[in-house]
C-alpha cells in the first residue's frame, strides 16, 4: 500500500532524530530544490508533474546510511538511491508513477583511495569516473581503470550496470575487476564482500541498480596501461563510401588486436571513428593499414597522450585533465535512449538503408561500441551482464531536443522498430545502463513486483541471469523494499 500521511510524517521525524539535520533536505526547506537537481541531466524528469522526492538524505557516513534504511523499513516508506542522477528514465530520483519516496544522494560519499603496492583501489559510489581516473593516475600514471566515457557518471550507479568504455576489449567490464563492495542492505545491516555471500555480490555486479540494496563503495583491481596511448578521431561523410567502410568495422572492431578499440559515432551526415590504442602511434598505423585500409589512417591522424588525458580527450575533445573533476550538469537539452546488441554482421544494402534514416532526423544518433577481445572470454553466467562471447557491438541510440520531442521521439520508435530485424533479437537485447522503460516496467502485486511481469524486461537485460537475480533478490530483500520501475522482483517459491 502507499504509506499514508502517518507513515510519511513518522518517517521524517524517525529521520530527524537519528540524522544531523544538516544532512537532511524535506520538500519545504529551502535548499531542497538545489540539491534535487544538483545531478539531474534530464529536463524530462524536473517538471511540475514530475513525481519527486519527500526528502533527500545526503549521508556523510555509512551509519547515516543505515539509519535512513531503517526509518524507511519501520515506517514504510521506501529509498531510491542516487549516486550520479545518470540515470536515463531518472529512477533515481523521480518515480515514473505516484509514489512517496525518499532519496538517498551519496554525493557526499565520494573518496578514491589507491593502493599502489597492491593496484588496488577503494572508490565510494558517490565519486565520478573523472575523479576515480583523476585519482588513479595521479597515484601512479602507469595504473588506469576500464570504465565509462563522460566523466560525470556516478560509480554507484554505472558499476550496478556493468560500465562498458574504450579498455573493455583489453580489460572488460568494470564489474570484472570489482574484487570487494560495501552494501547496506534491507535490513540496514552493513556487509562487504565475506558478509554478504559470493550470490549478493555476483548479483551487485552488474544487476543494475537500487534492487538489492545501497553500495556505499567498491575495491577494484586496476590495471596496468602504457605511459603513451595514441586516440584517433577520424570523420566520414556518409555518402564518401562509409557503407562499405561501416560494414568492415563490423568484422575489424571486434577481431582487432584488444589493445585497439575503435568505435563509430554516426549523426547527421557522417560517421565518426573514434580510437584509443594502448600502444604507440606508429604501431597502430602499421595496425591499421594491414587490418582496416579502407579508414585511410595514417600517422597524421595520431594524438599521443597519456592514458588519464587520452580519458578527457575522448569525453570532450582536449587533454585538459582538471576538467574530469568538474561535476556540472546542464539542465537544457531533452534526451531519449535505447539499445540493441548485434551478433550477426549487418550487410552492406541493410548499412545503406540504415544511414539514409540520418537524413531524416538531424537529432538522431547512435553509438556503436565493439566488444570481443576479453569480453568474448568471459562466460554469460559469470556476472550478471550476459552479453559477451558472439557479440559483435552494441548499438546506443539517441534522440536529443529542445521544446517539443514528439517528432524525434517518434523517428526513434520508427527506427528501432525497424532495426529488430537487423539486431539480436531471439530474446532482444539491451543494456541496463541505457535504461529504457519502453521495454517493460514491474507489475506489482499485494506490494511485492511479480516475476512473469519483470521478465518482460529483465531477459532483454540480463538473458537467462535473470532467474539468478530474481533467486538472490528473494533471499536478500523478500518484501521488495528496494523497488524501482524496473528493479529486480523477488522469485518467490511457488512463481
Ligand atoms: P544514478 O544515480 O541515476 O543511478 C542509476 C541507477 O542505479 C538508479 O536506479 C539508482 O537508484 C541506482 N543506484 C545509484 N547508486 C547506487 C548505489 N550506490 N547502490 C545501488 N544502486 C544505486 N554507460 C556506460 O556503460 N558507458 C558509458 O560510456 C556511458 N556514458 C554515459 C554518458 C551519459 C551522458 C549518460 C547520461 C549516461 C552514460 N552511461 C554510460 C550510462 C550510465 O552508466 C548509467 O546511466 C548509470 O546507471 C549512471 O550511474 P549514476 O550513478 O550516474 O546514476
Amino acid at each position: 500500500p502507499v504509506p499514508s500521511q502517518a507513515s510519511s510524517d513518522g518517517f521524517l521525524q524517525c529521520l530527524r532524530e537519528k540524522l544531523p539535520s544538516e544532512l537532511v533536505f524535506e520538500q519545504g526547506s529551502s535548499s531542497f530544490t538545489t540539491v534535487l537537481v544538483s545531478s539531474i541531466r534530464n529536463p524530462k524528469f524536473f517538471t511540475n508533474t514530475t513525481v519527486r522526492p519527500l526528502c533527500i538524505v545526503t549521508p556523510t557516513d555509512a551509519t547515516h546510511v543505515q539509519a535512513a534504511v531503517r526509518c524507511g523499513r519501520w515506517h514504510g516508506v521506501r529509498l531510491r538511491v542516487r549516486s550520479g542522477g545518470h540515470d536515463y528514465e531518472g529512477l533515481s530520483y523521480r518515480s515514473a508513477r505516484f509514489e512517496v519516496f525518499g532519496v538517498v544522494d551519496l554525493a557526499k560519499l565520494r573518496t578514491v583511495s589507491v593502493d599502489r603496492f597492491e593496484s588496488t583501489a577503494w572508490v565510494d559510489s558517490g565519486a565520478t569516473v573523472g575523479e576515480l581516473y583523476y585519482t588513479i593516475a595521479k597515484n601512479n600514471p602507469r595504473l588506469g581503470f576500464p570504465s565509462g566515457v563522460c566523466s560525470t557518471i556516478g560509480v554507484g550507479g554505472h558499476f550496478s550496470g556493468g560500465a562498458i568504455g574504450m579498455m573493455m576489449r583489453k580489460h572488460g567490464l568494470s564489474i570484472d575487476k570489482v574484487i570487494d563492495a560495501k552494501l547496506v542492505n534491507a535490513n540496514g545491516d552493513l556487509l562487504d564482500r565475506a558478509g554478504m555471500g559470493e550470490d549478493l555480490f555476483w548479483a551487485i555486479r552488474g544487476g543494475g541498480g537500487e534492487s538489492f540494496g545501497i553500495v556505499l563503495s567498491w575495491k577494484v583491481q586496476l590495471v596496468h596501461v602504457p605511459s603513451i596511448v595514441t586516440v584517433f578521431n577520424i570523420g566520414k561523410a556518409l555518402d564518401q563510401g562509409t557503407v562499405e567502410i561501416l560494414t568492415k568495422w563490423q568484422e575489424v572492431g571486434p577481431s582487432v588486436t584488444d589493445d585497439l578499440t575503435i568505435r563509430v559515432i554516426v549523426q547527421r551526415d557522417q560517421a565518426l571513428f573514434q580510437a584509443l590504442f594502448l600502444g604507440t602511434c606508429r604501431l597502430l598505423a602499421v595496425t591499421m593499414r594491414s587490418k582496416f585500409p579502407e579508414l585511410n589512417m595514417t600517422t597524421a591522424d595520431c594524438h599521443s597522450m597519456t592514458w588519464l588525458e587520452s580519458a578527457a580527450f575522448i569525453n570532450s575533445g582536449n587533454t585538459d585533465v582538471e576538467a574530469l573533476l568538474s561535476r556540472n550538469t546542464s539542465l537544457s537539452t531533452f534526451t531519449k535512449n535505447k539499445s540493441d546488441y548485434v551478433r550477426t554482421a549487418i550487410s552492406k544494402l541493410d548499412w545503406s538503408n540504415i544511414i539514409s534514416w540520418f537524413e531524416m532526423n538531424a537529432a538522431g544518433m547512435i553509438i556503436l561500441e565493439p566488444h570481443g577481445g576479453f569480453m568474448g572470454t568471459v562466460p554469460a553466467a559469470a556476472t550478471p551482464y550476459p552479453h559477451r562471447n558472439g557479440v559483435l557491438f552494441n548499438i546506443q541510440y539517441i534522440v536529443f531536443w529542445q521544446g517539443d520531442g514528439t517528432a524525434t521521439t517518434t523517428w526513434l520508435a520508427n527506427f528501432y522498430e525497424l532495426m529488430g530485424k537487423h539486431v539480436s533479437n531471439n530474446t532482444r537485447e539491451a543494456y541496463v545502463n541505457y535504461r529504457d522503460l519502453d521495454i517493460g516496467q514491474n507489475v506489482v502485486v499485494g506490494d511485492v513486483s511479480t516475476f512473469d511481469g519483470g521478465k518482460v524486461w529483465g531477459e532483454q537485460y540480463f538473458m537467462s541471469n535473470f532467474e539468478r537475480l530474481a533467486s538472490v533478490k528473494a533471499a536478500v530483500d523478500p518484501t521488495d523494499y528496494f523497488r524501482n520501475e524496473q528493479s529486480i522482483p523477488p522469485l518467490l517459491q511457488g512463481q
